[in-house]
């Protein structure tokens, strides 16, 4: 077999929010192409583990990071990286669809036209091909091709949230991140979101945060448990829920807390 290898290596991380410390001496490997969840109880550090991944946590003064994040083999809080090309490398999702209250075509060239230099502004056919190729991707073309210059705010919740995945991957995001990116849809919509994330795999490499055990069952290839702060186990999903080696493993799946 080939080894897989690693996207996202992260290696004594610490994190503080001022005094508080939210992170404890993480040490992970994410592999490359495969889709991971992090779950474990309200609190326990999914999301501030998520936001060292695109440094997103630092927009607040008060956060102190230790250790490293390795993307693709880089550490990504060396001094000469550039946060606006991280972000382009590492895409980010949220729990609600923060489309701009723009049209659906101008979401979805925002990135590519604020980060292409003026000299290699993309021609009119080009920015179409660019368009259509992300919209397709995630599934939504046949939805909205005859409604481009729509306001993307009038979508439906499903349709915003693959639309802010459609603008990410312009960028040719090797990573994205998603915060529990259906927790503000329906059961349908849910369904039809996993099953976008799923086609993605392969592509891209997904970290994706949940609190719904099912989703992290049905939607992942791999699991990582934490609780206040520390990473438990990381293994097979398939692993996690069958044969889970650590008891508060097993505590947590068998619904005894969080
Ligand atoms: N912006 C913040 N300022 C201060 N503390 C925070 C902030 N965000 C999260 N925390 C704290 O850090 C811990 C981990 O939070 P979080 O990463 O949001 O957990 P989860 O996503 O697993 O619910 C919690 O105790 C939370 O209260
Ligand atoms: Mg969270």
């Amino acid at each position: 077999m080939v080894a897989s290898s690693i996207s996202v290596r992260t290696q004594k991380l610490n994190l503080w929010y001022g005094t508080f410390q939210a992170l404890f001496d993480v040490d992970l490997e994410i592999k490359q192409g495969i889709i991971t969840s992090l779950i474990g109880p309200s609190g326990c550090g999914k999301s501030t583990l998520l936001r060292c991944m695109n440094r997103i946590n630092e927009r607040l003064g008060y956060v102190r990071t230790e250790g490293r994040v390795d993307i693709d083999g880089q550490n990504i809080y060396a001094e000469e990286i550039e946060l606006a090309q991280l972000r382009k490398q590492v895409g980010m999702v949220f729990q609600r669809p923060n489309p701009l209250p723009i049209s659906i075509r101008d979401n979805v060239l925002f990135g590519t036209r604020i980060h292409t230099p003026k000299a290699d502004k993309l021609s009119k056919e080009q920015e179409e091909e660019v368009l259509e190729g992300a919209l397709r991707e995630v599934l939504l073309w046949d939805n909205v091709k005859d409604r481009l210059d729509d306001t993307a705010t009038r979508l439906s919740l499903e349709e915003q949230q693959k639309l802010c995945i459609a603008r990410l991957l312009p960028l040719k995001p090797s990573v994205i991140l998603m915060d529990e990116p259906c927790s503000a849809l329906d059961p349908k919509a849910t369904e039809a979101v996993e099953e976008l994330i799923w086609q993605m795999r392969g592509t891209y490499t997904i970290v994706l945060v949940t609190h719904n055990m099912a989703q992290a069952r049905r939607a992942s290839d791999e699991c990582v448990f934490m609780l206040m702060g520390k990473m438990i186990e990381h293994t097979e999903t398939a692993d996690l829920f069958v044969t889970p080696k650590d008891s508060r493993t097993a505590d947590y799946i068998e619904g005894r807390y969080g």
